[in-house]
């Protein structure tokens, strides 16, 4: 292909929503009866169907909403074995920091997924993240969390790697080796912070681009996190934290004094965390899934938007507390038990969620920008409007998932 070729042309669509304001109407930057046309992995042309280049490949649109493929920016897609028997515990009341002090919950997956083996961890990676590209997600964070020794936390992020190019999908990497303390380690959590800071974070480094740790009752505490956030940091990783979920801990104002890029969860977040979140730029990572997976209050969207916290919204796609495999799912959830707008869902699923992760180019559709781009069908026998793809829960129709230029099947 020579440079600026036109190949996919997808025509005659009822809107686009570019999911940049400066491009359309509204926040969701919409522009109506529009042709795409893409020349490989690079968006060639927005405009009137008259106008476009033609090209070797078309797809008819007619009919449809056009947008950024989804970014997923929160989830721990690659683990072993079944949490079966805990969601049933915790249906009957029992609460998750319960469940992880007791050993179990993270630690159960953990056990399991240090016994999987390369092959098995990878395969079943695949299968999630194709189950989320059919959704519509081209673009994935993936967190390490269930190795919790050097070999182990290192082989998940290969492992998201490597599943990521089998799917052709993008990933991004997280390192997660404060993600609980592991049983042995229990009557001297020290020597644990000590490994992830000596032994772990040296070796996986290479291999990730954020480091994130969870701080939490029964997990790791504010000052813990810190020296784990901060040695990461030092390393070029960018900041993320789940902070405030169960329990308010003031993570959320540490995440913000480090820079951090996001904050996740936050149902406990209080006026000082939003305020240090707002002056710092921290984007709020909300994670509806968890929410109601664990019976949670939702968190305080009300004053985050007012404080003007920007709102992502990612599935935290993992096997305990939130095992949800469609992100439209979480944007619903978003919308009906958070209190977000239908914007604020799209955009949080797409501009917000790239923002999340320091990418200002994908969960857009731009001209010079990645091909990533959804077909989507309004429901059957209704207009096509933007909150067409949230009402239904789990019911949004995408037609076709074109990734990096690629139409996948
Ligand atoms: O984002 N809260 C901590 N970590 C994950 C849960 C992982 C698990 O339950 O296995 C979360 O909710
Ligand atoms: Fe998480």
């Amino acid at each position: 292909m020579s440079e600026g070729e036109p190949t996919l042309q997808i025509r005659n669509a009822s809107c686009l929503l570019t999911m940049d304001p400066s491009l359309g109407e509204g926040e969701l930057g919409r522009l109506d009866d529009v042709t795409v046309v893409l020349s490989g992995a690079r968006v060639l042309f927005i405009g009137p169907d008259a106008e476009a280049p033609a090209a070797r490949q078309e797809l008819d649109a007619t009919g449809c909403l056009l947008m950024p493929g989804l970014v997923d920016c929160h989830t721990h897609a690659v683990w072993a074995g079944s949490r079966g028997k805990e969601f049933r515990r915790r249906l009957a009341g029992v609460p998750y920091s319960q469940i992880l002090e007791e050993g179990g919950g993270i630690l159960s997956t953990v056990e399991a997924t240090r016994s999987a083996g390369e092959p098995t961890l990878t395969e079943l990676a695949v299968d999630r993240l194709q189950r989320l590209q059919a959704r519509g997600v081209t673009t994935v964070e993936i967190k390490s969390g269930y190795g919790l020794e050097p070999a182990t936390e290192r082989l998940l992020l290969q492992v998201a790697k490597e599943a990521g190019r089998r799917v052709g999908l993008k990933v991004f990497t997280t390192f997660l080796g404060a993600h609980a303390i592991p049983q042995a380690f229990r009557s001297n959590r020290e020597a644990y912070v000590a490994q992830v800071l000596e032994e772990q974070l040296p070796i996986v480094a290479p291999y990730a681009d954020f480091i994130d740790a969870y701080i939490d009752r029964g997990a790791f505490t504010v000052d813990e996190g810190e020296r784990i956030l901060r040695a990461g940091s030092g390393l070029g990783l960018g900041v993320r934290v789940h902070a405030e979920q169960v329990t308010h801990t003031g993570a959320a104002a540490m995440a913000a004094r480090l820079g951090a890029l996001s904050a996740d969860h936050l149902e406990q977040i209080d006026a000082e965390g939003i305020d240090a979140m707002a002056k710092a730029g921290t984007i709020a990572v909300l994670l509806p899934g968890a929410q109601a997976y664990l019976k949670d209050a939702p968190p305080p969207v009300g004053a985050l938007r007012e404080a003007g916290v920007p709102l992502a919204v990612a599935t935290d796609l993992n096997p305990g507390s939130s095992p949800v495999l469609d992100p439209w799912i979480a944007a619903t959830l978003a919308c009906i038990s958070m209190g977000l707008t239908v914007e604020e869902a799209l955009l949080g699923m797409t501009a917000r969620g790239a923002d999340a992760l320091g990418d200002s180019v994908r969960g857009r559709v731009r001209v010079g920008g990645p091909a990533d781009v959804l077909v989507v069908a309004p429901p059957r026998g209704e207009p096509v409007e933007p909150e067409g793809l949230v009402q239904y829960l789990g019911g949004t129709r995408v037609r076709h998932v074109i990734a990096e230029g690629r139409l996948v099947d």
